[in-house]
């Protein structure tokens, strides 16, 4: 493919992450590309969480190197990460569900009419921006941009996250568990939003447990075991038994079902 010859947007390099004497990220190399998603796999506790802080700069790497565009940065805080495109969204879609929707999305950044004392929010403005964005990602059911952000779907309200960042430039898209609570429905559409940023060309990191999920939009997986990562591998090189035993750290699905069947046996 062309895009080997590229630098990648975001590098890992033998990241170890350590809280005091409690080493929870080992020697951590990954590599995303620009309109490529990476699904990041791994069960309870293997480090997802504090990996992608490290990438957001929320935290900061015990050892190693993150690389963007082939050179070296380093983030200092969560702001610093983001002034360089790197946009993390949360289970929650992480907006604020008592404001609006125009009023959610410009955050920090609201645009304003008039001058010095007399500069006052622009509700239609930041609304008609809003509802064009969420719209041009394909979700057509928001059209009122003074409806609350908590009146929305979970589905919704993920979309609205993702799009908000994209609109305002991230070139890194983080997104942990965005699927988790989500039915099928919603998370088809969540899914479809993710294929939508991933063809605008951002590097999207996609953290789940839901193998189905990572192999409806994955180009590239790696799997975290204890910290480590156990497996990297491609779409198409795996099959979804072999990638759900490997989430279940080397313990097999068959395996989870003698131990159960034992189980029964020893209450029957
Ligand atoms: N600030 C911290 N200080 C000490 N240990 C921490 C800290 N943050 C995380 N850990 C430990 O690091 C390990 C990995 O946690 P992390 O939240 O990254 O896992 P995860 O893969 O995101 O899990 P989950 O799927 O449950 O969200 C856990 O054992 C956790 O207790
Ligand atoms: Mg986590």
């Amino acid at each position: 493919m062309e895009m080997v010859h590229t630098a990648p947007v975001l590098e890992l390099q033998s990241v170890d992450k350590s809280f005091g004497p409690i080493d929870v990220l080992h020697g951590i190399s990954l590599k995303v590309h620009a309109g490529e998603v990476l699904c990041l796999l791994g069960d309870n506790g293997a480090g997802k969480s504090t990996l992608i802080k490290t990438l957001a700069g929320v935290h900061q790497p015990t050892r190693g190197k993150i690389l963007m565009d082939g050179a070296e940065v380093s983030f200092a805080t969560p702001r610093d990460a983001a002034e360089r495109g790197i946009a993390t969204v949360h289970q929650f879609g992480g907006t604020f569900p008592l404001m609006s929707i125009g009023r959610s999305f410009f955050v920090g950044v609201e645009p304003t009419k008039g001058w010095g004392p007399f500069r006052i929010f622009d509700r239609k403005k930041a609304n008609d921006i809003a509802v064009k964005a969420v719209r041009d990602f394909g979700i057509t059911r928001i059209d009122d941009g003074d409806r609350l952000v908590g009146g929305l779907s979970g589905g919704e309200r993920q979309s609205l996250a993702i799009a908000r960042a994209v609109h305002f430039g991230a070139r890194v898209l983080i997104l942990d568990e965005p699927t988790a609570a989500l039915g099928v429905k919603q998370a088809a559409h969540v899914l479809r939003i993710i294929n939508e940023a991933k063809r605008r060309g951002l590097a999207v990191i996609f953290i789940t447990h839901q193998v189905m999920h990572a192999m409806a939009v994955g180009d590239h997986f790696a799997v975290l075991i204890r910290g480590a990562i156990a497996a990297d591998f491609r779409r198409g090189e795996k099959t979804r038994e072999e990638i759900t035993d490997l989430m279940a750290g080397g313990e097999t699905m068959a395996d989870l079902e003698a131990s159960i069947d034992a189980q029964e046996r020893r209450h029957a």
